[in-house]
């Protein structure tokens, strides 16, 4: 099934999907996006990422580019042509196509609208039985992280010197020496006594629809849990310690800066966690 994009309107093929090159996306980083996890053709927590898009692009003072009931078809469509069963879509909104200039365009400019969706192998065993290195890296972002923005360098450098280390992810550090999250997932710590630790939602984080969504799961089997902000010190004498996201889940970080996390293993409550959340979208049923 050759893959195909959706822009502006139109059903295109993957690789001849293309914008203008004044977008404002290209040009200045000017939009949002939304990767919204795709597990056995289902869309999951899909109101939770729109409700999350609209916020962004409210932030931002950008048009909805459509309705919601209309984003859902778009989106059920882009599964069904793709015959996606696990993996994502990816939306993206820009402020839409204007001559260069920094301030807003004129008030007619329709946002650009773009999806996409690829195909993802589950993770391997391997990785769950490792679990993945994590470095560390000062937070150099801006103090609006809670808006999901298309403009992420640090991000990316972070990430990239993830890789060049080895690691599969780089832990944000703010100036007091907090850990805020990582280049493109949530950053979690167990305690030795068992408490489940992230980083409360404010301006200095982007607030996961996976981190909302494994909070409730957390509230309801009555695990300890402390949203606040924690040290990397408190993190490096952490018992465990876990990621999640869209594309990640949940997935258990064993190594912090080269020295391994509690027993070096990954932890007890993180692989129940992660059972918590796969049981969860195993349980979710297709919506109109
Ligand atoms: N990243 N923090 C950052 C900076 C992120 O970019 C992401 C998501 C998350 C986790 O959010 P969620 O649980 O809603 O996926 C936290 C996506 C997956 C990405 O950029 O590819």
């Amino acid at each position: 099934m050759p893959r195909q994009a959706y822009v502006n309107g139109r059903y295109v093929p993957h690789n001849e999907a293309a914008v203008h090159i004044e977008d404002r996306g290209y040009q200045f980083a000017d939009g949002v996006y939304e990767v919204v996890p795709v597990f056995n053709g289902i869309l999951v927590d899909e109101d939770l990422h729109l409700d999350r898009l609209d916020r962004s692009l409210g932030e931002l003072r950008i048009a909805r580019p459509m309705t919601r009931p209309a984003l859902k078809l778009v989106s059920r469509e882009m599964i069904r042509r793709n015959g996606l069963t696990n993996g994502f879509l990816y939306m993206q909104v820009t402020r839409g196509v204007a001559p260069r200039d920094h301030k807003f365009p004129k008030a007619s400019t329709k946002p650009a609208l773009v999806m996409t969706t690829r195909q993802v192998k589950p993770h391997s065993e391997q990785l769950l039985n490792e679990g993945l290195k994590v470095i560390t890296v000062p937070d150099q972002r801006w103090d609006r992280c809670d808006i999901k923005s298309v403009s992420l360098l640090p991000n990316i450098l972070g990430k990239q010197a993830a890789v060049e280390a080895g690691a599969y992810e780089a832990w944000q550090v703010d100036a007091d020496g907090m850990v805020t999250e990582g280049t493109s997932t949530n950053a979690w710590i167990v305690t030795t006594d068992n408490r489940v630790v992230t980083r409360d939602a404010t301006h200095s984080i982007l607030n996961g629809i996976t981190r909302i969504t494994l909070l409730d799961l957390i509230r309801k089997e009555g695990y300890e849990l402390e949203e606040r902000a924690f040290s990397v010190d408190e993190a490096r004498a952490a018992r465990e310690a876990f990621i999640t996201s869209s594309t990640s889940f949940v997935l258990p970080v064993t190594q912090l800066d080269g020295k391994p996390i509690g027993n070096g293993h990954p932890g007890i409550l993180t692989g129940k966690l992660r059972q918590h959340y796969m049981d969860y979208m195993q349980s979710l049923r297709k919506t109109a």
